[in-house]
């Protein structure tokens, strides 16, 4: 019992690694961590109609394996060449030697090169982050837009192959390489990560954009699916400086679900008084029928008698004839 219960605690704690907290908006990406798999994303520069299966190749282009708040586990690649190739990956060196890494990454760059025209295939693969689940230090959280908590977050991994600035396999500064994942919030929960803008910016850094809610502030809250409850859009309240749901007329409510009760313009007085007059013209109606009664009454001197129990009167006045 004990056992399982440091089970749990452990897995709430593991679950928990990947929230983060910035003044007055908090993250969590936990919902895109792929336990013992990865995603697999083609650089959209290239051509838009191969494959991303790295054991079928149709094309040269670049491939990205990553885990979110996790690592890429040998077991996500497809068998064959992929794991092979980077399980040991080779980085630049300083003067002589290269370096090689063989530790946990979240983040591979792999590269196939069909081999057309008769040249041989080649496969290349690089770490582009060191170990982030026992070493979480390696993995930095931002806000993609300083100051402005509702456009997304992104994560950068660092601790890479080394590499040169000048492409060499050995120079005077090699650098790590490094990751960074750009969450833009997004009313998207369905976004496949699959084919996606992959950018160098300075030699081998990457960044990828990635459309998804996830990318919110939980400020924002996703209902049914949807950011918002999909009546309204999440974005930064000046006034309070936090982010939260500008909901769409007709919604109210920090998710936007609840519907503005529609005012119908009637004040209490005004509910009143047509209780009074409902009650006035049933008052009026009943007022003219017994007008009726007694003008029939006054006019027909024998509805005295139909009125005072009349016809026995009249049937004795029968018998006595
Ligand atoms: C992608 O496929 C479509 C039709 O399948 C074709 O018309 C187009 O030229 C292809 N694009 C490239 C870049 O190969
Ligand atoms: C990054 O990960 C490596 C192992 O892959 C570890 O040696 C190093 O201490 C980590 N750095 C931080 C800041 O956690
Ligand atoms: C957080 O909110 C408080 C008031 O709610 C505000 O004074 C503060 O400036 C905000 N901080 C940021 C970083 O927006």
């Amino acid at each position: 019992m004990r056992v399982l219960a440091g089970v749990l605690a452990m897995a709430a704690l593991a679950a928990s690694q990947c929230t983060q907290s910035f003044p007055n908006a908090t993250f969590d990406l936990s919902k895109l961590r792929v336990p013992h798999g990865t995603y697999t994303v083609r650089d959209n520069r290239g051509n838009q109609n191969a494959t991303v299966d790295p054991q079928n190749p149709s094309y040269d282009s670049y491939i990205y394996m990553f885990n979110v708040c996790d690592n890429v586990e040998p077991d996500a690649f497809p068998a064959g060449p992929s794991w092979s190739t980077c399980e040991t990956t080779t980085g630049a060196g300083r003067g002589f030697g290269k370096t090689t890494l063989s530790t946990p990454s979240a983040a591979f760059q792999y590269l196939y090169l069909a081999g057309k025209n008769g040249a041989a295939p080649y496969a290349e693969c690089h770490r582009l982050s060191a170990d982030v689940a026992s070493h979480p230090g390696n993995e930095t959280w931002s806000l993609v837009e300083p100051g402005n908590p509702s456009r997304g977050v992104q994560v950068r991994y660092e601790g890479g192959d080394l590499c040169c600035a000048n492409g060499m396999s050995a120079c005077s500064d090699p650098q790590p390489r490094s990751l960074e994942l750009q969450f833009f919030c997004k009313d998207d929960t369905a976004n496949v990560f699959d084919r996606e803008t992959v950018l160098e910016y300075g030699k081998c850094h990457y960044k990828i954009w990635l459309d998804t809610a996830s990318g919110c502030p939980t400020q924002c809250p996703i209902v049914s699916g949807h950011l918002c409850s999909g009546h309204g859009v999440c974005d930064f309240d000046t006034t309070s400086k936090q982010p939260r749901c500008f909901c769409n007329e007709g919604f109210q409510g920090n998710s936007c679900s609840d519907p503005v009760v529609v005012q119908s313009g009637l004040s209490a007085a005004g509910m009143v008084l047509i209780f009074v007059s409902i009650f006035l013209v049933f008052f009026l109606v009943v007022l003219y029928y017994l007008w009726r009664k007694i003008r029939s009454l006054r006019l027909d001197p024998n509805a005295y008698k139909s009125l005072t129990g009349g016809p026995e009167a009249d049937g004795a006045a029968i018998y006595d004839d």
